[in-house]
This record gives structure tokens, C-alpha cells and sequence, in this order.
């Protein structure tokens, strides 16, 4: 199936099963489901849960077990926009297009439809736990959930040396982790989710954990990228702000040129460890060159 095609078919599923999570009742905290909703299903790109279907597909074909992980990384992914949107943080009012949690709503309700999105995420992971009774499976779902928490932990670790060295010189290592931190943590989760619960075994496990490092800090070098060339029109988020901000990305800290041809290798070398799983790997391949690629 052509590429585009096929990651169409993801994004479509995701919807579907996003949509399945909505709370629509009448009550005192009505306004709170909407914000969630709001952020929720608001035309992200669902690349997280897209890899955890992809990978799974390596192994697996019947991708059931997958879904209610792919729901929740979403949950996560959202929460974090959310909260990186806020004043305190990165202050912007643009997010897919229109304007971000707080400024649709307000702070309050955007810092607790933030918290609500992340425990949601565990409401979710822990249902699907208790309702698993098969041994093996259980240990499985498990691990990735140990993994899950960890990956969060990190997410949340990256974002605060985001804020800590705002206006502040960097060394490459530290921006580096902090890349690798702030959006390759969750990256790799969900390849490592989708290869754990398609049971591959230790050795595929550490090629494609391999692989989403390589895509996770080649996305936020793409985001960086996009934050200083990109169309907002296309991006639907403010390009231009890092820079004015003082934010430390590498383009601040290497130049555009730079950037990209560290962009470019780093992609090389993703593409390189997906090559041996053949045509099987080809979906990897053609969605690190999207990574690459992409505008928005
Ligand atoms: C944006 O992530 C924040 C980063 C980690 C760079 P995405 O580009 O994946 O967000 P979506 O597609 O809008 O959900
Ligand atoms: C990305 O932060 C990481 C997280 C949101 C966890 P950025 O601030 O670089 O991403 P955008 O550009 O706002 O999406
Ligand atoms: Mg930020
Ligand atoms: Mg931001």
C-alpha cells in the first residue's frame, strides 16, 4: 500500500478509538470533558500510536491489544502540549490550527484537563490490566507499563530543562538530552510498547529501540527546524517563537544548515536499521523520511 495511504489508515483507527473516550454527560464539571475533548481530537498527527501499530504489525497481525495503549499515549502526548502551551511555560496560543487549552478555555481549566488527560491515560492502562487474565499476556502489558510511567517521567524531565536553560547557554550535550528527553522518551515508548506486546524477542527489541531514538531526537530537531522555516498555516502553531523566546533548539545552537544535516544523518542512520527487516521494514523507512520531510 502506498505510504500515505497506509498512514491514513492508522490515523483513521486512532480517531475512531479517540472518539470512543469522550464523555458527553451532563455535569458539574461539563467544561472540563470539553477541554479535554478540545485538545483531544484537534487534528494532531497520531504518530505516537501510529508507531505502536506499526511496529506491532512486525510481529503481529491482530492489533487489538494494541489499542487501548495507543489511546492512552495520546492522552499523554495531549497532556503535555497542553501544559507546554501554558503561560508558564512556552506562553503560545496557537496549537493544530487554533487556539491552544488555556486561551479557548482558561489556565485553571487547561492545567486540570491536562492532569485529568494523564490520568485518564492510567485509568485506561490499568482497566485493560485488571481485565486481562491470561498470564503471560499480563506480564507482558506489565512491562510496557512500567515503561509507560518511566517514559512520562522523562517526557516531564526534558520539558523542565526546556524551561531551566530558556535564555541560557547549552552545551550540545545537554540539549541533546534534552531533546532525547522532552519528545524522544515518549518515541520510544511506543515502539518499545508495540515490539513488547508483539512479544518480539530481546534482540529485535534492541534494534528497534535503536531505531526510535534515532527518530525521536530526529523529530524534535525537525520540530526545531519547523519552528524557524515552517507555514503557520500549515504547522498550525506560531513559527518564529523559539527564536524570539531565547528557547535553546538546534537551530539556535547550530544554524538552519546545521540542523538539517544533522537532521539528515541522523534520518540515514534510522533508515539504515529498519533496511533489515525488508519489505516488512519498508513502513519505518518511508515514515523516517516523513519525519524528515514533513511540514507539519
Ligand atoms: C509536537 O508533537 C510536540 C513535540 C514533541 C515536538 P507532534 O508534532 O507529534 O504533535 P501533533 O501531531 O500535533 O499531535
Ligand atoms: C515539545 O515541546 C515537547 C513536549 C511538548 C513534551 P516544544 O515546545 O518544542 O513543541 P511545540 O513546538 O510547542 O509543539
Ligand atoms: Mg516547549
Ligand atoms: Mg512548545
Amino acid at each position: 500500500m502506498e505510504f500515505k495511504n497506509e498512514l491514513k489508515k492508522y490515523q483513521n483507527l486512532i480517531e475512531d478509538e479517540l472518539k470512543k473516550y469522550i464523555r458527553k454527560e451532563i455535569c458539574p464539571e461539563r467544561k472540563l470533558n470539553e477541554s479535554m475533548e478540545y485538545s483531544l481530537i484537534s487534528g494532531g498527527k497520531r504518530l505516537r500510536p501510529i508507531l505502536i501499530l506499526a511496529i506491532y504489525k512486525l510481529f503481529n497481525d491482530d492489533d487489538k491489544i494494541c489499542k487501548p495503549y495507543c489511546v492512552a499515549i495520546e492522552m499523554v502526548h495531549n497532556f503535555s502540549l497542553i501544559h507546554d502551551d501554558l503561560p508558564a511555560i512556552d506562553n503560545d496560543d496557537l496549537r493544530h490550527g487554533k487556539l491552544t487549552n488555556h486561551k479557548m478555555f482558561n489556565e485553571s481549566t487547561a492545567i486540570l484537563a491536562g492532569d485529568a488527560l494523564l490520568n485518564n491515560a492510567y485509568i485506561i492502562i490499568s482497566e485493560d490490566l485488571k481485565n486481562t487474565t491470561d498470564k503471560e499476556e499480563l506480564q507482558l502489558k506489565m512491562r510496557v507499563f512500567n515503561e509507560f510511567t518511566i517514559a512520562v517521567d522523562r517526557m516531564i524531565a526534558g520539558e523542565y530543562v526546556d524551561t531551566e536553560f530558556e535564555g541560557k547557554p547549552i552545551s550540545s550535550d545537554y540539549l541533546e538530552y534534552m531533546h532525547k528527553n522532552k519528545t524522544g522518551a515518549l518515541l520510544k515508548l511506543c515502539v518499545r510498547m508495540g515490539a513488547i506486546l508483539g512479544k518480539a524477542d530481546e534482540q529485535n527489541l534492541e534494534k528497534l529501540t535503536q531505531y526510535a531514538e534515532k527518530i525521536g531526537l530526529a523529530f524534535q530537531i525537525k520540530d526545531d527546524i519547523l519552528s524557524e522555516e515552517g507555514n503557520q498555516l500549515i504547522t498550525g502553531k506560531p513559527v518564529g517563537n523559539d527564536r524570539k523566546k531565547n528557547k535553546c533548539t538546534y537551530v539556535t545552537k547550530y544554524g538552519l544548515d546545521e540542523a538539517k544535516k544533522i537532521l539528515d544523518k541522523i534520518i540515514k542512520e534510522a533508515i539504515d536499521i529498519v533496511e533489515d527487516y525488508g519489505e516488512k521494514g519498508e513502513f519505518l523507512k518511508q515514515l523516517a523520511i516523513y519525519i524528515k520531510e514533513r511540514n507539519k
